[in-house]
């Protein structure tokens, strides 16, 4: 299967979803692209000889059609099975969630449907929340919802600020993100729970 992932920023979910393909693995990477051609990550992929495009969201002024219409030039031309988007921070419009429904998948670092959105850690230090962590679902028309592929489940600590618990549902995301895409690529989208 070829996978297309899409980033905004750091790319670290890219990253372990990129280093989990390899040997007998069911998929490949064939693109990184993002929405700001200065994102770390792409120089992440790019080391890794992964090819990567990038289409600055900036100069549409907010178009989001026409931003997409550019978006979608390397990314068809990956030919890709699936798209993973990992860190990307732009909301997609319809047309495009339709146009690769059932092969787009997002990860979110909330357990959903709790904390869709943003400020999520926050959100659940603010709630006294026992548990935070992270979800892969596929993505639908609606922003954070769509069918779960999987969650991971951290702790949240009594001493923990937003920033210590966005680091350890991190580490739980480079977990999560690449056992979901192993057992899906294989066809099979029963839940993974970690
Ligand atoms: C992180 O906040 C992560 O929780 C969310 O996207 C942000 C950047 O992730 N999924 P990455 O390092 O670019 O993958």
């Amino acid at each position: 299967k070829r996978v297309a992932i899409l980033i905004s920023g750091g790319g670290s979910n890219m990253v372990a979803l990129a280093d989990s393909m390899t040997g007998d693995h069911p998929a490949c990477p064939v693109l990184v692209l993002s929405n700001d051609p200065a994102a770390a990550g792409l120089t992440r992929a790019a080391a890794r000889g992964i090819p990567t495009a990038a289409v600055d969201h900036r100069g549409f002024r907010g178009d989001r059609a026409a931003f997409e219409a550019e978006l979608l030039m390397p990314l068809l031309a990956a030919e890709p099975d699936i798209v993973c988007l990992a860190g990307f921070m732009r909301i997609l419009t319809p047309a495009f969630v339709d146009r690769f429904a059932g092969r787009l998948l997002n990860i979110h670092p909330s357990l959903l449907p709790k904390y869709p959105g943003l400020h999520t850690h926050a959100r659940a230090i603010e709630a006294g929340d026992a548990e935070a962590g992270a979800t892969v679902h596929l993505v639908t028309r609606v922003l954070d919802e769509g069918p779960i592929l999987g969650q991971a489940r951290v702790p949240v600590q009594p001493d923990d600020t937003p920033e210590t618990l966005a680091a350890r549902v991190l580490t739980a995301e480079h977990r999560l993100y690449p056992a979901v895409l192993r057992r899906f690529a294989t066809g099979d989208t029963t839940r993974v729970d970690l």
